[in-house]
């Protein structure tokens, strides 16, 4: 069976690469990514043996998919991301994340391909305890517009449940080291900053409220037990390892850093609410989440700890 990742060189997309080998049923995986992240060094010492081919190539371009052929999964990770910078980036991110999903779609109808799609947990913001996937509508809040346009691609997809087999999971903030690693996002945030002893800006409202995490290696098994299991219920989907106060998440670092400078900023992203969201349904059709949150910030405080990286960006940061 072949496969194609887009976003091949991001965060999440690098770590697939690296993985894709215990996924014994895919023989060969084609990777795609624009660049548009800058993030080639993903590519770097990729073993050949893992039957892997790079292609550049901007999917949000009409056609630009038209050379592969005999695809039987898509894992879609193309996407520019970063909930923070989307207020300033809002058409650019709508034009290319649509125009990406539009292609994708169009590709799997004709090629029939069965499609992984990556939403957001960041879609709620219901103001309850727990959220799950039969959240109505009208709770459905998204914070940004990059959760706006999970939200738009999710209901694209659902339009295309008679042509097309897909899955959508709605992923928690990521944790973890890939060689894409980004440090755009909560925990690997804190970590950088941390590491470097700078001050780490926790937004005024969030220190005790609750926000659910996921760890790569759970994101891994997520796509392996949905290829395994040809699991593609046309559905959506919560994944995540653990909801977590920002709170507990410094707790968690202090336990491999001990000191640590704390700054309370605002943002246009932050909000009162305070929620869980469950994996409940995902559990019950028998994924099984085994990863631990401290160990992805034990693994990203050792990454940047490394004494040459360090020096170097603490040049860079002026410190
Ligand atoms: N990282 C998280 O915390 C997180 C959480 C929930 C959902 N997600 C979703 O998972 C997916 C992957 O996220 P990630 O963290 O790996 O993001 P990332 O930003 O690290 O990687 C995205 C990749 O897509 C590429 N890309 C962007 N536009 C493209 C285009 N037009 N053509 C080809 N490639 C293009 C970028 O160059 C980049 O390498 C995204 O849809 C993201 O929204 C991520």
């Amino acid at each position: 069976m072949n496969l194609l990742i887009t976003g091949s060189l991001g965060h999440i997309g690098s770590y697939v690469v690296e993985n894709i080998y215990k996924i014994k049923k895919i023989k060969k995986t084609f990777l795609v990514d624009n660049n548009e992240s800058n993030r080639f060094y993903s590519l770097f010492n990729l073993k050949e043996k893992k039957n892997l081919k790079f292609y550049l190539k901007d999917v949000s371009k009409k056609n630009s998919l038209d050379e592969f052929k005999n695809i039987n999964y898509v894992i879609h990770c193309a996407s520019i991301t970063d909930a923070e910078s989307s207020f300033e980036r809002k058409d650019e991110m709508f034009k290319n994340n649509i125009k990406c999903l539009k292609n994708i779609i169009k590709f799997c109808k004709k090629n029939k391909s069965k499609l992984i799609h990556i939403s957001s947990t960041s879609v709620y913001g219901k103001q309850a305890e727990i959220v799950d996937e039969t959240c109505e509508n009208k709770f459905l809040k998204p914070q940004s517009p990059y959760a706006e346009i999970k939200l738009i691609e999710e209901r694209i997809l659902k339009k295309e449940s008679k042509n097309l087999k897909y899955i959508t999971f709605r992923f928690g903030t990521i944790a973890g080291i890939s060689k894409g690693i980004r440090f755009h996002t909560a925990v690997n945030k804190f970590c950088f900053n941390a590491a470097l002893n700078r001050k780490i800006n926790i937004y005024k409202t969030a220190l005790n409220q609750y926000r659910p995490y996921l760890s790569l290696e759970d994101a891994f098994r997520t796509f392996k037990f949905s290829i395994e299991n040809d699991f593609f219920k046309n559905d959506i989907y919560n994944v995540l390892s653990g909801n977590y106060t920002v709170y507990q998440i410094l707790q968690k670092i202090k336990r491999f850093k001990k000191n640590i400078k704390i700054k309370f900023v605002s943002s246009k992203i932050m909000n009162q609410l305070s929620y869980h969201v469950s994996n409940k349904k995902i559990k019950q059709a028998g994924l099984k989440f085994k990863s631990k949150l401290d160990r992805d910030i034990k693994d990203t405080l050792k990454l940047l700890n490394n004494k040459t990286f360090k020096k170097y960006l603490i040049e860079i940061y002026d410190l």
